[in-house]
This record gives C-alpha cells, structure tokens and sequence, in this order.
C-alpha cells in the first residue's frame, strides 16, 4: 500500500488489543519523532513513554477518563521541554527565554505535533492504530506532579497507540473543495456554507445513538469499554437544551463556547505554574 492509501484509510482507534508493542516498534517511533521538522531545528521537545499499568490507569483518570487511553499498551506524551534548553543555554553562559516569548512557544508546539503525526502515520504503516488526546491539557498540573516533569516542561499531547481491536468505519468529513482555496482566499455564501457542513453530517437524524455514530463516537467507544453511562447524559443535555441541528450540539453540548473561553484562566494559571509566562 502507498503511503497516499495508508494516509487516507487511518482513522482514531479506541479500541486496543492487550499485544505489547515490540521495543523494536517504539525505537522506530522515537525515530521518527527526533527526525521530524522543527524550527531553527532546536528540538523542544521531549516524550515520556507510558506502558506500565498502574500509571496508564493514571494517566486516564488525569485527562479526564476515557477509558482507550488505559486499556491502549503504549501511550506517548509529548512535552513541550523549554527545561533542556535554558540548562545549555546557560551553561553555555548565554540564555534561552523562550518561557516568556509567545513566538518560541508556538513554534514549539507546531515541533511536537509535526512529531507526533509522523508516529500517526508510521504506526499505521505497520498496522497498528493510534488516537491522540488532547485533554490532556486540560489537566497539566497533575500530569506534571506524577510525571515528574521539571519547570518549563508541559505536557501538550498524548498519543495512545496498540494494535487495534477494531477502526471506525468512516468519519465525516467536510468535502475537499472546501478547504482549498486557490491563490486567494474565497469565502463562500451562507448557503453554500451551510450546504458544505450539511454535506458533512447530514440532517440531524432523528435516531440519536445513529446521529453519535457520526459526531461524537467518544461517547460510543467510551460505553462500550466503561459503565459511566456517557451517551445517556449526552441524550439527556441533547434533550435539555432542546439541539436541533449539528452546530448547536458541537457548542452547546459538545464543547459549550462560554465554558471554553472561561477555561483560559486555568490554563494560564498551570502555564504559569509551570514556569510559562507570556502575558
Ligand atoms: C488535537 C486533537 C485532539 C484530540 N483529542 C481527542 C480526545 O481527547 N479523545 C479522543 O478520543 N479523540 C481525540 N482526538 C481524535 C479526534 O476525535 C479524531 O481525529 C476526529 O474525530 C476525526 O476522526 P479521525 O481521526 O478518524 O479522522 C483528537 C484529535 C486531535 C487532532
């Protein structure tokens, strides 16, 4: 299979088989990892491998319990790791603040995702599966704490992989022509804009575990493999503020818009706590 085919048929896996991942596996994905792109190829970045199973119960429980990333035989930290640096820096009798410079850190973040999508792929490439989580960061703290990750070092993605039990079939998606704009940008009208996502999800169907299959199969996969009930209190909030179409699940159920902004204040605090201070 070419890499094209292996790109397009990859899908997020929740479901993992108990078979270890050979450490021959793991050196490759390291591999991969410090072969990656990264501007002014600084590397800031560091992974903790996590395949013990006291600590991947942790680690579950830390990013908010779903229930893949216990059962997944290996997942992968990445950390965005300013520590390293500012130590050689100043050995070195010079000084990286890459903590307090907002271009640093972001640039930092495209280093680790350009990484950890190069596991993505090779991982698929020889049949395994993966699923990143980004919840993670909605809890540095504590997974920093039992980590024990030193100031400027925060946990910004966590990819769990294995072999996989079973793939969702498909996954909408918006149509190519959507995202493609050629030479400048060109914006669409309303209803050409809401034909694309209609495209994408179809009608809100009527059958609502049908409709989950599509936009939010989380909560699916997280009933299957844990007894916490999380497409009954789905339905029940589908229900209480009355959704009627996919935009109004996505950012009133889903990912509700006034709890999200109100999550910066968190986040910087941790970011801070973490030694991170741009603002
Ligand atoms: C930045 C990022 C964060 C994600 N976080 C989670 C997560 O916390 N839990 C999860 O089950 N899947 C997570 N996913 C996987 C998405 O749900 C998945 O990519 C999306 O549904 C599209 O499906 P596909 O990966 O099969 O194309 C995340 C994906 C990305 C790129």
């Amino acid at each position: 299979m070419g890499l094209y085919e292996i790109m397009m048929k990859r899908r997020s896996v929740r479901q993992f088989e108990d078979t270890p991942i050979s450490e021959d596996v793991i050196a490759r994905f390291m591999d991969v990892v410090n072969n990656a792109p990264s501007g002014g190829n600084i590397q800031p970045i560091s992974v903790i491998l996590v395949q013990d199973k006291e600590a991947r119960k942790e680690l579950a429980r830390i990013i908010g319990g779903q229930p893949w990333v216990k059962n997944a035989p290996l997942s992968m930290i990445f950390c965005l790791d300013f520590h390293r640096i500012k130590r050689w820096a100043a050995l070195m009798e010079t000084e990286f603040k890459g903590e307090k410079a907002l271009p640093h850190f972001l640039i930092a973040y495209a280093d680790l995702m350009c990484a950890a999508q190069n596991v993505v792929v090779l991982a698929e490439s020889l049949g395994l599966g993966s699923v990143y989580i980004g919840t993670i960061q909605n809890n540095p703290d504590e997974a920093r704490a039992y980590f024990s990750m030193p100031d400027c070092v925060l946990p910004m993605m966590l990819l769990c992989l294995g072999y996989p039990k079973s793939v969702p079939n498909t996954i909408p998606k918006l149509g190519r022509e959507v995202i493609t704009h050629r030479e400048k940008y060109q914006a669409v009208d309303d209803e050409g804009l809401k034909r694309a996502f209609e495209n994408k999800y179809g009608e809100m169907e009527s059958q609502t575990e049908k409709y989950l299959e599509k936009a939010f199969i989380e909560v699916l996969e997280a009933d299957k493999q844990d007894d916490q009930n999380w497409t009954a209190r789905v339905k029940e909030e589908m229900k209480r503020l009355e959704i009627r179409n996919n935009a109004q699940f996505l950012f009133k159920v889903r990912y509700p818009s006034e709890r999200m902004v109100r999550m910066n204040d968190g986040l910087l605090r941790s970011w801070k706590k973490a030694g991170f201070d741009f603002f």
